[in-house]
């Protein structure tokens, strides 16, 4: 009798519109208890951080097999290592404690995207790594601590960050500036004047997708032949998978998925010729 009922009710098209858009916000109401939560729990106004859902994990690791050749048990590992790395998270908090910054930061370090970039920088063993937009430099410590590691064992490799702002790259100093060095500047300009062969790109900087190809087609006679790009920017625009195609090479895509955070998640896309192994 129910059955029928609602059946028959089910004709009309307005019973059916609220029961249909109750059922579609489902889906997203979770998020405004997060937005609540993190209103509360978080002082990041920007740049935020989060840490990764476990399968997300996973996913990014496999993902990275794909564009090394490398097992991705190889790659969890190099992960774990990051986040075990508690002199890097001490280095992180206590520089940023002595700042203002520390007003909109939060205590806990978390890595999401750069787990990613740091397991590059462990399998590549590149000499020379570049990112645009170093902001506080989260990623370019992160990038150092890899080549503090890859130098213990023998591969000696450089960082370098550019960024438009004067005061970015703040967490780039004790041991991690040993391996690295902000060029400070219009980011463009720095990579024209840039002369070294570089291994492993990382955009990061004006996110528009005029100046994100142009940073590529600034870079392209600069890149060593298996060299990999990784672009923050994959997630807004197509232009790194436009430049993959340009300049033949494979395009993969990964997409974050942010554990107990409202942000939808950014990507990374990577840019390869040849598998390491
Ligand atoms: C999203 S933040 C970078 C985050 C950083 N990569 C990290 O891992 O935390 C973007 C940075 O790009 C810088 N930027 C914006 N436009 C730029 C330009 N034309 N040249 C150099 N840096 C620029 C900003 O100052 C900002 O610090």
């Amino acid at each position: 009798m129910i059955r029928m009922i609602l059946r028959f009710l089910k004709r009309f098209w307005i019973l059916n519109f609220f029961r249909r858009v109750a059922y579609a916000s489902t889906y997203f109401n979770k998020k405004y208890f997060q937005i609540l939560r993190w209103g509360f729990q978080s002082r990041e106004y920007a740049n935020y951080t989060y840490h990764l859902a476990p399968d997300n994990v996973l996913y990014l690791a496999q993902t990275i097999a794909v564009a090394t050749g490398t097992p991705y048990k190889q790659i969890l590992a190099y992960f774990e290592e990051l986040e075990q790395d508690t002199a890097l998270k001490d280095h992180i908090r206590q520089v940023t404690q002595s700042t203002t910054e520390r007003r909109y930061a939060d205590k806990e370090i978390r890595f999401h995207k750069r787990l990613g970039w740091y397991a590059f920088v462990r399998l590549m063993k590149p000499r020379i790594v570049i990112e645009t937009g170093i902001d506080k430099g989260l990623g370019g410590v992160t990038l150092c601590a890899a080549l503090l590691k890859n130098k213990a064992e023998g591969f000696e490799g450089q960082y370098f960050g550019t960024d438009i702002n004067p005061a970015a790259g703040y967490l780039l100093q004790g041991r991690y500036a040993e391996v690295g060095k902000v060029l400070y500047g219009d980011s463009i300009e720095s990579l024209k004047r840039f002369e070294q062969p570089i291994d492993l790109f990382i955009n990061d900087s004006d996110h528009s997708a005029r100046y994100e190809y142009e940073e590529y087609q600034t870079i392209k006679d600069k890149l060593t032949e298996n060299a990999i790009i990784l672009g923050d920017n994959a997630h807004v625009t197509d232009r790194l998978s436009a430049f993959c195609q340009e300049t033949n090479r494979n395009f993969l895509y990964f997409q974050e998925k942010p554990l107990h955070h409202w942000y939808p998640g950014g990507g990374i896309g990577i840019g390869f010729r040849a598998r390491l192994k």
